[in-house]
């Protein structure tokens, strides 16, 4: 859910979790600005994208450890400094960062273009999908992400946030999402009926119309029989048949704007990079809740942070 947060309050209740999760050998530095301004942010998400950098980070020590370091600060961003790394365009404007900081190996400039993909990793059990996640995210909340790396000395992800006005509600809305509805029709592709039936019933839930596909091939047909009656799609990465890969792919040559977001299961990995998902309109990991299927659809259809529901 969206609304005015402090990073520096979320950074300090997530700091004894981070503690905990990083190995011994591993120290984290908090370096925390006082009087930060608010952002306009889901801090959920906001705790998804500082964790999955200090892990990053962490394991980037290998084994001889060393140190991560969190810093938040306020930064002016100019015109010139707007394009971030990933090619992301952002307003001129006031920004909260949070930065990660380790002292691992570094990144070396072939990889460096690639961190951000979907699945791409060069760890053995890596996944793949914590960067991609934290773009997804970043771009939800209009944000931008520099990176700054140096082999043999360590990397620092500077993620930056716009600085709301708005000052924080005492009270909550209770139900979060309540307050906005999708329109159009979205197109469900996933293999397994349990969770196409469930994506589908929130998705009407929350104001939309929807159509289901079991397979790559069921999709791309029904696309093509209204492609401009689909407002988005709901696709599943690892399927039999056409995978994810193929039928976005294939989705966007049907029509190259579609708003595609992608899902991937927690235990299903994904071997290979062959995945390119730039253009990617978000992505989402499963299990997710109700709430953050809405949320992924509501940034990726408005493509700006929502407003704070009704308080
Ligand atoms: N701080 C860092 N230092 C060095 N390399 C990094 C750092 N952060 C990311 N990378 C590189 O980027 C790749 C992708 O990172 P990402 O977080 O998306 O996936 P992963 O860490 O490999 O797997 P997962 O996060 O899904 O467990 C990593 O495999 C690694 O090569
Ligand atoms: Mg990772």
């Amino acid at each position: 859910m969206i609304k005015p947060v402090s990073l520096n309050e979320v950074v300090r209740d997530m700091a004894d979790l981070i503690e905990v999760s990083l190995p011994k050998r591993v120290s984290l530095a908090l370096h925390l600005a006082s009087d930060l301004p608010y952002v306009a942010a889901d801090s959920g998400q906001i705790q998804q994208v500082i964790l999955n950098l200090v892990t990053n980070g962490a394991e980037a020590t290998g084994g001889a450890g060393g140190l991560v370091a969190i810093t938040t600060g306020v930064q002016h961003l100019e015109r010139d400094s707007l394009t971030d790394f990933s090619g992301w365009h952002v307003e001129p404007g006031m920004f909260v960062f949070v930065e990660v900081t380790d002292t691992g190996a570094g990144i070396s400039t072939g990889i460096l273009e690639k961190i951000f993909d979907p699945f791409y990793t060069t760890k053995a059990t890596g996944r793949g999908l914590g960067l991609a996640a934290v773009l997804g995210i970043v771009r939800g909340h209009r944000g931008a992400i520099h990176v700054y790396t140096e082999i043999g000395r360590g990397s620092s992800f500077k993620v930056f946030f716009p600085v709301t006005e708005e000052a924080p509600r005492l009270e909550d809305p209770a139900a979060p999402e309540a307050g906005w509805r999708g329109r159009g029709t979205v197109l469900v592709v996933d293999d397994d009926a349990e969770v196409r039936t469930a994506a589908a019933l929130i998705l009407e839930y929350a104001g939309f119309q929807t159509r289901v596909a079991s397979d790559g091939d069921e999709a791309i047909r029904t696309f093509r029989d209204d492609p401009s009656g689909i407002v988005a799609i709901l696709l599943d990465m690892t399927m039999p048949g056409k995978c994810g890969e193929e039928t976005f792919r294939a989705l966007r040559r049907v029509r190259p704007d579609v708003k595609v977001i992608l899902s991937s299961g927690y235990n299903e990995h994904e071997a290979t990079e062959r995945f390119v998902g730039r253009g990617l309109a978000g992505f989402i990991q499963k299990p997710y809740t109700p709430d953050a299927l809405i949320s992924a659809f509501r940034t990726a259809l408005t493509g700006e942070p929502p407003e704070p529901g009704p308080g």
